[in-house]
């Protein structure tokens, strides 16, 4: 027997589908509904449509017990049949940094058109990020006009921001360290609030009510706090290697020690990447500039990440001189490790420079070749492992910590390259024991 009520999810990116999944795996039966028929075909089939560690299991077990169905773009039946619908659509960034609502506003259009002819209370959770009031004044006067009914009489509407990261997306999902519900009334913050204690059951996270524009604002604060956090440190990390002897890692730990500073996202490195920070950030100055207030620290630290990931260039450049016709080998291509996403990774903007200044790449990453090869196609070479990656190479770059990479030695490196010279992007190596035997520079050590 499934729990009551059914639950529909618009959209199955990360989001959409970890959320789906997760209700599926809890005993709710969730509706997923999305335009990519591609995409529906393969969850039917119990495949997700990305890489994402714990999810496919979970996901084929959930289409084996009829948990969770896949639609295509069939908005009216998951509103019909379920009682709640969440939206966790894309809201792709714009030219000028804002965000482009059109899928929401389809959305949005598409369910007030099923609500129209539904008889029973159904609410609807704005999940996907949008910028402070877009549930309130874009949202909810669309569900109105289409439904001709009354937002907080005829049925509910709340924006739940969803804080999960790509690589443990399904774990956080499961397991979160607060739920944030706005709502527009009472009745339907309770109603999620209710969902969530029995999801959660029996260790329920702090729940935080509040408005849905304060809600819409507590995830673009979050990840531009720790966007800021990662700008400070690459900055901090950048006056290092002024300084003979210093290294941000140690000053990092020795930071993060202090409660009030705390020692997550600290790591130094070649900035930040993937879906969410580098847009949120964008967003936010945006959304800021809008209300005539200019965000000079998230301008600061958006400026600070854009030309972080060039130091690696950089360095080689100094080293080799000369970069036309070097061979230079690339571990990692995706945006952090564990997953094959490369939107935003740190290594796009390396390796068109390297391409820019006559040098010959070859890239090495676990699982991102094919994501690469959409973006590089025949422009570089692809190893099938961090050895072949290395052979003959004039320097190596490390762009992405994956954890198969912290496993390697000096010796893998001086017995396989041409000229062993290391740029370690990640910190992930002991500066003692490479620089004995290599010529090893890393991003925030003193040389
Ligand atoms: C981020 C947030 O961490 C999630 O809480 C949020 O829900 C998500 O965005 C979202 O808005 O959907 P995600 O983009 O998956 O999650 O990845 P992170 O683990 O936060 O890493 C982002 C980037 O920062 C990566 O490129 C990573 O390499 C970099 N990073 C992270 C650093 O350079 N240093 C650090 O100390 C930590």
């Amino acid at each position: 027997m499934n729990k009551e009520p059914k639950i529909s999810v618009i959209g199955v990116g990360y989001v959409g589908l970890c959320t789906a999944v997760g209700l599926a795996s809890k005993g709710y039966h969730v509706y997923a509904s999305d335009i990519d028929s591609e995409k529906i075909a393969k969850i039917n089939k119990g495949i997700p449509p990305f890489f994402e560690p714990g999810l496919q299991e979970k996901l084929a077990e959930s289409i084996k017990k009829s948990n969770l169905e896949g639609l295509v773009n069939q908005t009216d039946k998951a509103i019909q049949q379920t009682g709640f619908t969440y939206v966790a659509v894309g809201t792709p960034s714009k030219p000028d940094g804002s965000i482009d609502l059109k899928y929401i506003k389809s959305a949005a259009k598409n369910i007030g058109k099923a609500l129209k002819h539904k008889n029973n209370y159904h609410i609807t959770i704005i999940k996907s990020t949008v910028v402070p009031g877009t549930t309130q004044n874009v949202v909810l006067p669309l569900l109105e006009r289409e439904s001709k009914k009354t937002c907080g009489k005829d049925f509910g509407l709340c924006m739940n921001p969803e804080f999960l990261r790509q690589g443990s997306a399904f774990q956080d999902t499961l397991n979160t360290d607060r739920v944030v519900i706005g709502s527009y009334d009472k009745k339907s913050g309770d109603k999620l609030e209710d969902l969530y204690k029995d999801f959660y059951s029996p260790r329920i996270p702090p729940i935080i009510r509040t408005t849905l524009s304060t809600a819409e604002l507590i995830k673009y604060a979050s990840n531009a706090m720790l966007a800021t956090k990662i700008s400070f440190i690459n900055t901090i990390a950048n006056i290092c290697e002024q300084i003979p002897g210093a290294d941000v890692k140690v000053i990092a730990q020795a930071m993060g020690l202090d409660k009030r500073i705390g020692s997550l996202f600290l790591d130094a490195g070649l900035g930040y990447g993937g879906s969410c920070f580098p847009k949120d950030v964008k967003a936010l100055i945006a959304c800021a500039k809008a209300f005539g207030y200019d965000s000079k620290l998230l301008e600061s630290a958006e400026e600070v990440n854009k030309h972080q990931p060039l130091k690696a260039v950089q360095f080689a450049k100094k080293e080799l001189k000369n970069l036309n016709g070097k061979k230079i080998a690339i571990l990692g291509l995706a945006f952090k490790p564990d997953t094959d996403d490369m939107r935003e990774a740190r290594v796009i903007p390396i390796i068109n420079q390297l391409i820019a200044e006559g040098a010959s790449v070859t890239a090495y990453d676990p699982v991102a070749k094919q994501t690469a090869y959409a973006i590089f196609q025949d422009k570089i070479q692809y190893a099938s492992s961090a050895l072949e990656c290395l052979k003959g190479a004039d320097c190596c770059i490390l762009t992405t910590e994956w954890p198969e990479f912290t496993k390697l030695k000096p010796a893998n490196f001086s017995d396989n390259m041409k000229t062993p010279i290391l740029i370690d992007g990640r910190r992930i190596f002991n500066p003692e024991e490479f620089q004995k035997k290599l010529k090893f520079i890393a991003i925030g050590l003193g040389q």
